[in-house]
């Protein structure tokens, strides 16, 4: 019964991805150096964290799987233009009955639909969800006579339905219900952990390459580190972090993620890094402080300046020092102040707020 099989293969050769709204362009080159395609647009049709790939040839959703900067694939079906007032809902519903579902949903498949919607259309998401799906299973009814079970919690299928302004896309979501940056190493869940995808991001940002010696100051739960580690396998690093319970938690993610050879955590101070590694230079300083949103400003103040300051007497020349914090003024005021240049900023979203990625390069004495 199914058809699989029969299925032409140019029907997924538009793949969408999601990520951090602001790396899409570090998806776009991660997913030019994994497969072939024709081109590559960030943010289609205005959606931040999106990247489209056009003219896909011969998808590895295997090797798609292992990229460690996106946390969505959707092999995307269609896409139209659709109008923001009620009559588009009838619209979409005759697109979708068009589309050669029952190519991978038998009667006894059990479908959801998760809908998005941006801009201001006179439908909701849950009504967009609501025509996609009887579309699907008006399909399959005209096709196999019988009805497929819409499982919303369990779903063996889960398609992937947007309205963005005047656009609609529909694909399958081969990633539900866990998207890709839940890792299989996050034993230990540190109470700010950081998210993988930008983790990764970070590491791509500070220049590090393999056989490179980094280190994270403020390691917390040792995200930076495992991302660094699994990235380069020849790459060692060092984790500290002044509390102890989150260098045991560190500890045991970094056994998870089987790279407990190559990273070394201890407990110590950031504000003392000269005291703390007094004969270790290093090529990249990767971190994530505290943003100081429980902190005193003045306990901020000084942690970021004696930290910057001592980053410089472990630091190689023209190593750099990698952060993400949303104190992008306080950063860059101390970061003048001292033997740093500013070679890259951007501002990133992430948990509903905007953070920056500020990278500093040691200038050479
Ligand atoms: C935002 S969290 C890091 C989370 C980490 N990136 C993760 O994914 O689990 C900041 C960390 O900085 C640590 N920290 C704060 N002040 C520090 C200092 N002076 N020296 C070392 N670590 C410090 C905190 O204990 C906390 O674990």
């Amino acid at each position: 019964m199914f058809k699989l099989k029969n299925m032409p293969l140019d029907v997924f050769n538009n793949i969408l991805v999601t990520t951090i709204p602001g790396l899409e362009d570090i998806v776009l080159d991660d997913l030019k150096n994994t497969i072939n395609f024709k081109e590559g647009i960030k943010c289609p049709n205005g959606l931040r964290g999106k990247v489209l790939i056009k003219g896909v040839s011969k998808v590895s959703l295997e090797r798609l799987l292992k990229l460690r900067s996106i946390e969505r694939i959707i092999m995307l079906l269609g896409s139209t233009k659709i109008a923001k007032k009620r009559e588009g809902l009838h619209a979409i519903y005759k697109y979708c009955l068009k589309l050669p579902f029952e190519y991978f949903i038998t009667p006894h498949t059990r479908i959801a639909v998760i809908s998005q919607r941006e801009g201001n259309q006179e439908y909701t998401s849950l009504d967009i969800s609501r025509v996609v799906g009887q579309a699907i299973i008006d399909r399959i009814i005209n096709e196999y006579g019988i009805r497929p079970p819409v499982d919303l919690d369990y779903p063996d299928i889960a398609i992937y339905a947007e309205v963005m302004n005047d656009t609609f896309m529909i694909g399958i979501d081969t990633t539900w219900p866990y998207a890709l940056h839940n890792r299989n190493y996050r034993k230990y869940i540190h109470p700010s952990s950081l998210r993988p995808t930008i983790a990764y991001a970070l590491v791509k940002l500070s220049r590090a390459r393999d056989k490179e010696l980094i280190l994270d100051p403020m390691c917390g739960g040792g995200t930076i580190l495992i991302e660094a580690t699994l990235t380069f396998p020849h790459l060692k690093a060092f984790g500290m972090d002044v509390n102890q319970v989150f260098v045991k938690g560190a500890f045991k993610n970094v056994s998870a993620a089987g790279v407990k050879g190559r990273v070394i955590l201890k407990v110590g101070d950031a504000r003392i890094l000269d005291k703390e590694f007094p004969n270790v230079e290093f090529d990249r300083i990767i971190t994530d402080p505290p943003y100081g949103i429980r902190m005193r400003p003045r306990g901020l103040k000084e942690l970021y300046e004696r930290f910057l300051r001592s980053s410089l007497s472990v630091l190689r020349d023209n190593g750099t020092l990698t952060l993400i914090t949303i104190q992008r003024r306080l950063t860059l005021s101390i970061a003048s102040k001292l033997h740093y240049r500013t070679v890259h900023l951007r501002k990133i979203y992430q948990g509903g707020l905007y953070s920056y990625v500020i990278v500093l390069e040691k200038r050479v004495s």
